[in-house]
């Protein structure tokens, strides 16, 4: 791929939003539906690509997404939005298509420990559980994405192998069907130089087929990481409005790369992400009330680059001393 990832000369980039679902689960607190509604609305208006509303998963597992179906019900579809649930078994499937989700996210792992820890199942059961969930989906004419969690390292086990991580994509997409795979890094273990070897080994392998980047900034690497993407020519990117997030499952996980650092970055190296930054930074604005804590996010704290800050109020006093002295004769 022929890109020069520092001048994005407004190529379209699409980012995905996955705080509703990879954020909130690993909250605390629980948010209430009719407020996990209006957020995703305010997402849907702020021009995201996709929203992962929630996950249809066990309730005694993730208490904090127990009302998937009323958030999903409760929804405003906004045309053009791709609206995407978290689903881990047939049971999963059937309550999403159930309640209109236009796309399921299947998700196992790419190291077998992860996998027996999140999911319960040996990554050969996982794959044979998720078989069925696809024939489902198309049999509900509904798209199956398919998220590998550890494709970039296993916080348990360590390097995945490439290698690895490829035979697993060649299962699902050579071997079901699967039109999308999300490549996520689901504890912050990936780098720049490894990220831009292994999309550019996928891309080559499956140039239809859609990829999507998913990255946790747990050691700082986020940006750094989805510009190596770009560079080798992905265009789409999982994050997380405020930067909230974390795998319950996976030890010392935190936050994926937050949404709103990640459209103000790549706005001002001339991408078109779509996104509405105003907008997105007034519905993270409101997450601190609704989980009871901070978010990471730096934009929340720091203001856009050019938000500028007031002058001191003895600013003029300043001035007039300093210039003052400037036109005084040196003293020797
Ligand atoms: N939706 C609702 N309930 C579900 C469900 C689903 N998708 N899948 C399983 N359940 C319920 C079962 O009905 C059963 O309920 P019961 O105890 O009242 O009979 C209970 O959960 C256990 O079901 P079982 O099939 O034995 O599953 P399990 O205990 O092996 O759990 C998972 C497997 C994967 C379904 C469960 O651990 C889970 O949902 N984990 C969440 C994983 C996750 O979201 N991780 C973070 C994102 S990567
Ligand atoms: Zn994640």
């Amino acid at each position: 791929m022929n890109t020069n990832v520092w001048n994005g000369g407004g190529r379209r980039l699409y980012l995905h939003e996955v705080g509703m679902r990879d954020g909130l689960q690993a909250e605390c607190t629980f948010v209430p539906t009719e407020e996990k509604i209006r957020l995703v609305d305010s997402l849907s208006h702020a021009g995201l690509a996709k929203i992962e509303v929630t996950a249809f998963v066990s309730p005694k597992a993730i208490p904090a997404l127990a009302d998937a179906q009323a958030v999903m019900r409760g929804i405003e579809r906004v045309p053009g939005v791709v609206y995407s649930a978290l689903v881990p078994n047939v049971k999963g499937a059937e309550r999403a298509i159930e309640c209109g989700v236009e796309e399921l996210n299947l998700v196992m792992s790419a190291s077998e420990t992860h996998n027996l820890a999140n999911l319960r199942m040996t990554r050969e059961q996982s794959f044979n559980a998720l078989r069925d969930v696809a024939r489902l989906a198309r049999e509900a004419q509904t798209g199956v994405n398919i998220s590998l969690s550890c494709s970039f390292g296993c916080p348990m086990e360590g390097d995945v192998a490439s290698a690895t991580v490829l035979a697993w994509c060649a299962r699902f997409v050579d071997g079901l069907g699967a039109t999308g795979i999300t490549l996520c890094d689901t504890t912050g273990m990936a780098y720049p130089t490894q990220v831009n070897a292994l999309t550019q080994a996928f891309r080559q392998r499956w140039p239809d087929t859609t990829l999507t980047l998913h990255f946790h900034n747990t050691r700082g690497m986020g940006l750094a990481n989805v510009l190596a993407a770009i560079d080798a020519g992905a265009e789409r990117f999982d994050a997380s409005l405020g930067g909230i997030g974390g795998c319950p499952y996976a030890p010392g996980a935190t936050g994926n790369v937050c949404t709103e650092e990640i459209v103000h970055a790549l706005e001002l190296m001339g991408y078109d992400t779509g996104v509405s930054l105003p907008r997105l930074v007034g519905a993270s604005r409101r997450l601190p009330d609704l989980i009871g804590h901070d978010t990471p996010s730096q934009i929340v704290k720091a203001g856009q680059r050019l938000d500028l800050h007031p002058l001191p109020r003895d600013f003029e006093a300043i001035r007039e001393r300093a210039h003052a002295r400037a036109a005084a004769p040196l003293a020797l």
